[in-house]
């Protein structure tokens, strides 16, 4: 099996992460990574606010159910809507948000391929996100990806029956 499938196939959300921080070196290396995530239309609509600061990623937490991990980084993936409906995306089309799966996805497995934990976060309070962030208006909060060292024990992956192979998500039409 090769590098990126190998790693494809080990990444696991990481909801239990230590206090060495992650390092800028590495954040860096994880946006740029976001950089090249495929987006609709090549058209980059997607900004990411990026923190190491313990105080804002305390409040990221408190207004944040979700977020089970005590991340010592997190990338807030955001979509700018003002910019989409300047190309001419209208609110109700799924390009963006789809854009939003590339990229969380492309960082999942740059900060894996780092030896860095990650975890995606949907449930949160999108207007205290904006607010502890200051994002301006038309720049909407759509996930947290927490990012931090994996650390031993914490919570066991969500299990749902027994493992899902690729044959049952897949039909091959002739
Ligand atoms: C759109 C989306 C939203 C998610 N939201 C959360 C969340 O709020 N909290 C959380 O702990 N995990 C969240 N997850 C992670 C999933 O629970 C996880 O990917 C799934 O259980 C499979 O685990 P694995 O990625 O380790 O294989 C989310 C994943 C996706 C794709």
């Amino acid at each position: 099996m090769n590098a990126v499938l190998a790693a494809i196939r080990s990444r696991r959300v990481v909801r239990s992460m230590d206090d060495e921080p992650v390092g800028r070196e590495a954040l860096e290396a994880i946006l740029d990574a976001a950089r090249w995530a495929p987006s609709a239309g090549n058209r980059h609509l997607q900004r990411f606010v990026a923190t190491d600061d313990p105080g804002t990623l305390h409040v990221l937490r408190m207004v944040s159910p979700g977020m089970i991990a005590r991340p010592t980084a997190a990338i807030v993936i955001c979509t700018d809507w003002s910019l989409a409906a300047d190309f001419g995306f209208r609110p109700d089309v799924p390009g963006p948000w789809i854009d939003v799966g590339t990229a969380a996805a492309t960082i999942l497995l740059a900060a894996h391929s780092l030896g860095i934990g990650a975890g995606p976060v949907t449930s949160f309070s999108k207007a205290a996100v904006g607010t502890l962030l200051r994002l301006p208006d038309g720049l909407q909060p759509d996930m947290i990806v927490c990012l931090g060292h994996p650390a031993a024990g914490g919570p066991a992956p969500i299990r749902r029956g027994r493992a899902i192979t690729w044959r049952d998500l897949t039909t091959f039409v002739p």
